[in-house]
């Protein structure tokens, strides 16, 4: 009798465990740096909030890839739901956003960001459904400085003959190629070995970036430039929003917020500590640099930008308060 009772109770006890396993919908995230970086402070931000929303019926899984166009491929045929890139290979799938990569655009971060919050970036997110995305939200890398391992940078004339690897960005490429530089395009997955390799002597990336990868282990002279604000975009699957009930799809909308919000905020504090920190792993680095000399020299590439871009656009943007 007593074995009977002692059994009902550890089957009353047990119930929750039998009770059958709640369905739980997976939703992967890739980006391309560390999960200790700007980009994984955003994609924790995301994967908590709506998590906590959705009372853990779906879950994020969050991934590292570094070759961005790979990723946004990955995103475009559904095999993942969404990626954290920069606007670097991002061009070649949505053409408008070239404009956003034109070097000394924004005047400051204030800037940027205002202007990606307000309805031109809004009106751009919009422009990624004609190609099978779904533009959610701008995050950020921040401001990209020239590093390099042969020499100091200090005016424009000392990056002629470098061979630098950029983004697979024709813009940015233009403008390297204007310096006299010799730009070289690759995926960041490459990067690291180019360096080490000698194929490029150097890169160019924000400061977040630098600091998260190590790249002072492979290169000695940083110079801040601050030659182009790099904006970062999530792009998602539209198949798998359109899928999301009407509140699920608001709850993953707030979590994009504060994934841009956590995204930020990282960037902010990383560009405060960063350079302290790269010369303290024992890189050399030029901080007073004439941003007039830089663009002075990047006369002709303008040029060709006002001809081959949104030129309207790019002045809306230049006038921006
Ligand atoms: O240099 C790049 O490719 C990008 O800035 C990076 C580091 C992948 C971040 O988006």
């Amino acid at each position: 009798m007593k074995m009977t009772r002692r059994l009902a109770l550890a089957a009353t006890l047990a119930l929750p465990l039998a009770a059958p396993a709640m369905a739980q919908t997976q939703i992967t995230i890739q980006h391309p740096l560390p999960l200790n970086s700007h980009y994984g402070a955003g994609a924790t931000a995301l994967k908590e909030s709506f998590e906590r929303a959705s009372a853990g019926r779906y879950s994020v899984v969050i991934q590292r890839n570094d070759n961005e166009r790979e990723a946004i491929e990955s995103v475009q045929i559904g095999t993942i739901e969404c990626v954290i890139t920069s606007t670097g290979p991002v061009g070649n799938f949505v053409p408008e956003t070239r404009n956003l990569d034109v070097p000394f655009l924004f005047r400051d971060t204030a800037h940027a960001r205002g202007v990606l919050d307000s309805e031109i970036g809004q009106t751009m997110l919009g422009r990624f459904s004609a190609r099978g995305l779904a533009g959610v939200v701008w995050m950020e890398n921040g401001f990209r400085h020239l590093t390099n391992s042969r020499r100091e940078v200090n005016t424009p004339a000392d990056v002629r003959g470098l061979k630098v690897r950029t983004m697979e960005n024709q813009v940015h490429m233009r403008a390297f190629s204007t310096l006299g530089a010799l730009p070289t395009p690759m995926a960041f997955s490459e990067l690291v070995p180019a360096l080490q390799q000698g194929t490029v002597d150097g890169q160019e990336n924000p400061i977040p970036v630098i600091v998260a990868n190590n790249l002072n282990q492979v290169q000695r002279f940083l110079t801040l430039t601050g030659h182009v604000y790099s904006p970062a975009i999530l792009i998602c699957n539209p198949a798998m929003l359109a899928r999301l009930s009407a509140a699920d799809r608001a709850a993953f909308l707030e979590a994009a917020k504060a994934a841009a919000a956590a995204n930020r905020a990282r960037v902010t504090a990383d560009e405060q500590s960063g350079v302290a920190e790269l010369r303290r792993r024992g890189m050399t680095v030029v901080t007073q640099v004439d941003s007039a000399a830089f663009q002075q020299a990047l006369a002709a590439a303008f040029t060709e930008y006002e001809r081959t871009l949104d030129g309207a656009l790019l002045r809306r943007i230049r006038a921006w308060q």
